[in-house]
């Protein structure tokens, strides 16, 4: 195989605390072995638009602790299509791209592995979602700060939930997966979470109303993930309606979720993935995406990747219901 002598590097679809030290890992592992940055903005429909830039080290200074991608990102629907994709491919052509870094979710690694598949382009995908639903992985850049603002949320929502002693619904973002609202639930003491995951079947709220409310705790509080039909608007007017004896609130996190300055923790994955990703091209890797498993990086077929179908483990569930009683 030819080397490999210019990269492109883009962040596409919901942007992620940790992908500004993700880009600037990959363009500073980049430059460090001899290969050249292009940077697009706007993901997939600036590649399609020949939104470039050819990045240097400095290019990528004092961004580590920043949220956001300094990339812009976007959900391109036109990528979806082949004709986007050819068009993509042409813009690679003009500006002698030879590999592509995807840093993005489910929907712009699906994207990747489609582009790999039809076109001799080498990709590699960084794992940049809130979500942590990437398969493979046991963490995506992002989740960790996103975590960490959740649980900072409901410690305030406590506060207020206690002085007025009310069941606070919180729904917290995610898309299909629980792992925000299990894992926030037990950072924040929440007394139950509300998730896709759960496997027995049985009804989320009367299992919660059926641990019983301790008489001497002043307020509950219920994270639950986002659902079209069943968020925290559905349980809460269901409260309002079959326990009119409680006093129901519900709030809403939206995106105030996805901002700010990343964790420690995203920003040391990001800085070791974006390595990674780099050392993937130089081994020949291509269409893998670079996860974590047991503290070593791993590369993840993309096929693999996307499957929505990562396990959270059920003992949090245990963990969380026995230590609210
Ligand atoms: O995938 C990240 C995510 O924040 C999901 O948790 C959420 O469902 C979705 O993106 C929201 O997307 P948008 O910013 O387009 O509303």
């Amino acid at each position: 195989m030819a080397r490999i002598k210019t990269i492109g590097i883009l962040t596409s679809g919901g942007d992620a605390p940790g992908m500004n030290a993700a880009i600037r890992a990959v363009t500073r592992s980049a430059i460090a072995n001899d290969m050249r940055v292009v940077a697009v903005y706007r993901g997939y429909e600036g590649l399609i638009n020949g939104e470039v830039r050819e990045f240097h080290t400095e290019d990528v200074s004092g961004i580590i602790g920043r949220g956001g991608t300094i990339l812009k990102t976007a959900r391109s629907k036109e990528f979806q299509t082949a004709e986007g994709r050819k068009k993509a491919y042409k813009v690679m052509k003009k500006h002698a791209i030879d590999a592509l870094i995807v840093i993005g979710g489910n929907g712009s690694l699906t994207g990747a592995r489609l582009f790999a598949e039809e076109y001799d382009v080498p990709c590699i995908g960084l794992p940049g979602t809130i979500d942590n639903d990437l398969s493979g992985t046991d963490l995506t850049i992002g989740y960790d700060t996103t975590l960490n603002t959740i649980m900072e949320c409901v410690d305030k929502i406590r506060d207020t939930a206690n002085s007025h002693e009310r069941i606070f619904f919180v729904e917290v973002m995610g898309r299909d997966a629980g792992f925000l609202a299990q894992n926030s639930a037990i950072a924040a003491g929440a007394e139950a979470a509300i998730i896709p995951e759960d496997s027995t079947g049985a009804d989320q709220l009367e299992k919660f109303i059926g641990r019983g409310i301790r008489k001497s705790k002043s307020s509950s509080i219920v994270v639950v993930s986002e659902s079209p039909k069943c968020g925290a608007m559905y349980y809460a007017e269901r409260v309002r309606k079959e326990y009119p004896e409680y006093d129901v609130r519900v709030s809403i996190l939206g995106h105030l979720q996805r901002g700010g300055s990343p964790s420690a923790n995203d920003r040391i994955l990001a800085s070791r993935m974006g390595l990674a990703a780099i050392r993937a091209l130089i081994d020949g890797q291509r269409n893998v995406m670079i996860g974590i498993r047991n503290d070593e990086m791993v590369y993840v077929p993309f096929s693999q990747a996307v499957k929505s179908d990562k396990p959270l483990k059920q003992d949090l569930i245990d963990v969380l219901n026995t230590l609210s009683i």
